[in-house]
């Protein structure tokens, strides 16, 4: 019979979807927390990209009118690949992303994405797990910071 084949050819596709980027339910990423090396250097790549490092970043008290700002451009730019619970879309769920990554670490990721997934070990894996680079989205520093304050309320 010829189409006996196909069955498990289908079990693996689907396996392998599941599988894909963390793995569904997964909350906690299994690598290191944030990058787990030091900072990628200012230098990094060919890219003129300035990399934030800890001492770009204050954190204080929560700004509700940058976080409200914040929202506004994660439902228009990142919404379609990022889910605000835990589950993966086609990037990870920010729930709770500010708790096991560093300020400055996402910060890169929001803003300098391609330097980031040419020199940052974390980034790679992400990338290695969910198949997808996310593209540049081409925030300013301060969209950046305020969707940063966004992701702090998750
Ligand atoms: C086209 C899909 C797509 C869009 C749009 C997108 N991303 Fe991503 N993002 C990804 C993927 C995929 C990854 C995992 C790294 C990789 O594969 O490039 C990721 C990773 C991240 C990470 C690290 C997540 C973690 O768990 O550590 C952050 C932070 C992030 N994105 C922020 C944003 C923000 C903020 C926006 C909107 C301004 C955005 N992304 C828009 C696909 C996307």
């Amino acid at each position: 019979m010829r189409t006996k084949t196909i069955v498990p050819l289908a079990t693996l596709v689907a396996l392998f979807a599941f599988t894909a980027c963390g793995g569904g339910g997964d909350d906690k990423p299994s690598g290191p927390p944030g990058a787990s090396g030091s900072a990628p250097a200012a230098d990094a790549g060919k890219s003129k990209a300035k990399m934030f490092t800890a001492a770009d970043i204050t954190l204080g008290d929560i700004d509700l009118g940058m976080v409200d700002k914040g929202q506004n451009i994660y439902d228009v730019k990142c919404q379609a690949c990022h889910s605000l619970g835990k589950n993966r879309v086609v990037g990870p769920g920010f729930k709770g992303i500010m708790e096991n990554r560093r300020p400055e670490w996402v910060m890169n990721m929001i803003l300098n994405i391609d330097v980031m997934l040419e020199t940052d070990e974390e980034a790679q894996r992400l990338l290695e797990e969910c198949l997808v680079r996310m593209p540049n989205q081409g925030l300013s520093k301060d969209e950046g910071r305020n969707v940063l304050e966004f992701l702090r309320t998750l």
